[in-house]
């Protein structure tokens, strides 16, 4: 059967405006593949800590030795191993949350998600063909170089081979000269064009 993995990286559970434009992204798709299977994680619940030095040395003498099947790199092999992903954040401090850093620092692992060429390019190993990630923004940013956020989950699809990064954007919500309400209804009406092909 094959596997969507959804990255909740809401902090704000309920209250999250992401997390709702993400679920009903999740729905409307679910409902046109019902045959896949979906894995969510909770990406706060995961209670990352940031690496140590010591804790770096010990990831690098595993990816050298290729000691890759134990703990340290779960996350990096669930990542690899999804069909699809879905990575919802809100947007904070021009790129994510922490939580999100701190996922992706985990996953980011040498012999799992990417490799390095001998020309000392990245090639991606993960299997996922297409990852959407799914935000809402306070302000506006869309083709600002203050962006951070959808750059970064950009330029890790290429590290990591994923060929086809999207975006699924809310944004200028908490400006008070826009109407929030119909920004989002916007959002979800092309999360339902979106799921018609992810
Ligand atoms: C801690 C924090 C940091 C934020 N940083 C930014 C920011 O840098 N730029 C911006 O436009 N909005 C920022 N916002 C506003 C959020 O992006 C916006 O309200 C978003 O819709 C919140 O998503 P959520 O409802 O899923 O939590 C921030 C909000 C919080 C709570």
């Amino acid at each position: 059967m094959n596997q969507l993995l959804f990255l909740d990286g809401c902090v704000r559970g309920e209250q999250s405006r992401t997390l709702a434009l993400a679920r009903h992204f999740l729905a409307r798709w679910q409902a046109q593949n019902p045959d896949w299977s979906v894995e969510q994680v909770d990406l706060a619940a995961l209670e990352l800590r940031p690496f140590s030095g010591a804790e770096v040395a010990r990831r690098g003498e595993q990816e050298r030795s290729g000691a890759l099947d134990g703990p340290d790199f779960a996350l990096a092999r669930q990542f690899a191993a999804a069909d699809r992903i879905v990575l919802a954040a809100p947007f904070w401090e021009l790129s994510f949350p922490a939580v999100v850093k701190l996922y992706l620092e985990h996953i980011s692992a040498v012999n799992v998600t990417f490799r390095y060429a001998e020309d000392g390019r990245c090639v991606g190993l993960c299997r996922a063909d297409r990852l959407l990630y799914i935000t809402t923004r306070g302000g506006s940013y869309d083709g600002s170089e203050d962006e951070c956020g959808w750059r970064q989950i950009r330029g890790l699809c290429g590290m990591f081979g994923i060929q086809e990064p999207l975006l699924l954007c809310a944004e200028g919500l908490d400006d008070v000269r826009n109407d929030a309400e119909a920004l989002l209804a916007q959002a979800r009406a092309e999360a339902d064009g979106l799921a018609e092909f992810f």
